[in-house]
């Protein structure tokens, strides 16, 4: 997934950092503002006991497949409806039930009435085929999910893998601020479901849907990772799309690009008069041996004031990297083309 603020390209930098500071007594390993699970999936690998958090539902819903599921998933109750299933190895069948789904009679339901260019709607999320896809695959899903014929962990993988075909096909220039007046190429494509990634390993985990800075005062780590939001970009209005796909809770739409409210998941860290209060009350609060902030120098919060905070709580320390900058919009103006990735971070006393 093309997430903002992802990752993916930094982890190398962010793992070696981190252990390079890191005792060999770390066990816990916390990534609080954890979005497709990019960091915290890599510590899971590495052997430690994930806690992962976001207030986004479609972030929990990832987060649910790539941390929280650990063992092979079997569809044990799908068995009378999809044949292939009662003879084929363990590891197949993930990949048979979304080949089942992607086979669906497409269905006209809330994703074709408002993300397609249908009876009621002009909008260009996904072409109308995709879009009934979409509507057949995740009611097939809520309907098995209410009839108990799969398990919660099953329910999490196939909503996971629905949400991020989906994202493949989208009709934006990766966010879902605007979709585009054309159909691009990639969005004409049928839409195919692929299988999540799922990690096997023996740790148990934990996955929260909050507000960081509420859950903060509830868990306990060795580890903390913060990867909050660094500029004005709030992630509810740029991902709405794949939040009412993973909710299916058929909200109430608003304007041309079909909103949902968001005002409860609406961030303080994108809020320049809130966003240096928030890091400092998170990192006061924090129950941890480590705290790792991955913030760039173009960030809302002054780099002088993310170390007076991380300073009020232990030793203090940075490593630093050029990044790429991430592209999203042809409108924006960028000053330069790379930025400065910074790994914060401090030894609490
Ligand atoms: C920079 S992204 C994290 C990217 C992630 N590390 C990855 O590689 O995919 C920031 C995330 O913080 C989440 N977020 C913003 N404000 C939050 C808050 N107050 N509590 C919890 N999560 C929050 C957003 O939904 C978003 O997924």
């Amino acid at each position: 997934m093309n997430y903002i603020g992802s990752k993916i390209k930094l982890l190398p930098f962010i793992e070696e950092s981190i252990l390079s500071v890191v005792d060999n007594n770390c066990k816990v390993f916390c990534d609080l503002f954890a979005g497709t699970g990019t960091v915290g999936s890599r510590f899971k690998e590495k052997g430690f006991k994930v806690i992962s958090n976001d207030i986004q539902y479609y972030a929990y819903v990832l987060n649910k497949q790539l941390i929280d599921n650990h063992k092979e998933l079997n569809f044990f109750s799908l068995g009378d409806e999809i044949k292939e299933l009662n003879d084929c190895k363990l590891e197949n069948k993930k990949s048979i039930v979304c080949k089942y789904l992607t086979n669906l009679k497409g269905k006209k339901s809330f994703i074709y009435h408002n993300y397609s260019p249908s009876e009621k709607s002009e909008r260009m999320y996904f072409t109308n085929e995709n879009a009934m896809k979409g509507d057949a695959s995740r009611s097939k899903i809520e309907d098995w999910y209410q009839s108990q014929k799969i398990t919660k962990n099953e329910y999490y993988f196939l909503i996971a893998s629905l949400i991020k075909s989906m994202d493949k096909y989208a009709n934006v220039l990766s966010v879902y601020g605007a979709y585009l007046k054309y159909f691009k190429k990639r969005a004409q494509k049928q839409l195919v479901i692929e299988p999540h990634k799922l990690i096997i390993n023996k740790q148990s985990h934990e996955v929260y849907n909050q507000d960081a800075n509420k859950l903060i005062h509830e868990i306990k780590s060795d580890i903390l990772y913060l990867d909050p939001p660094y500029n004005s970009r709030q992630y509810a209005s740029n991902y709405h799309v794949l939040e009412t796909i993973a909710k299916y809770d058929k909200p109430k739409l608003y304007g041309k690009t079909g909103l949902r409210e968001y005002k409860h998941q609406r961030s303080l860290y994108c809020l320049k008069e809130h966003a240096t209060k928030s890091l400092e009350h998170l990192v006061q609060h924090a129950n941890t041996k480590y705290i790792f902030l991955s913030y760039s120098n173009e960030g809302i919060i002054p780099i002088k004031e993310i170390k007076r905070i991380l300073e009020g709580k232990g030793e203090y320390g940075y490593f630093e990297t050029k990044y790429s900058r991430y592209k999203s919009d042809s409108k924006r103006v960028y000053k330069a083309n790379f930025t400065i990735e910074y790994l914060h971070y401090c030894k609490c006393d």
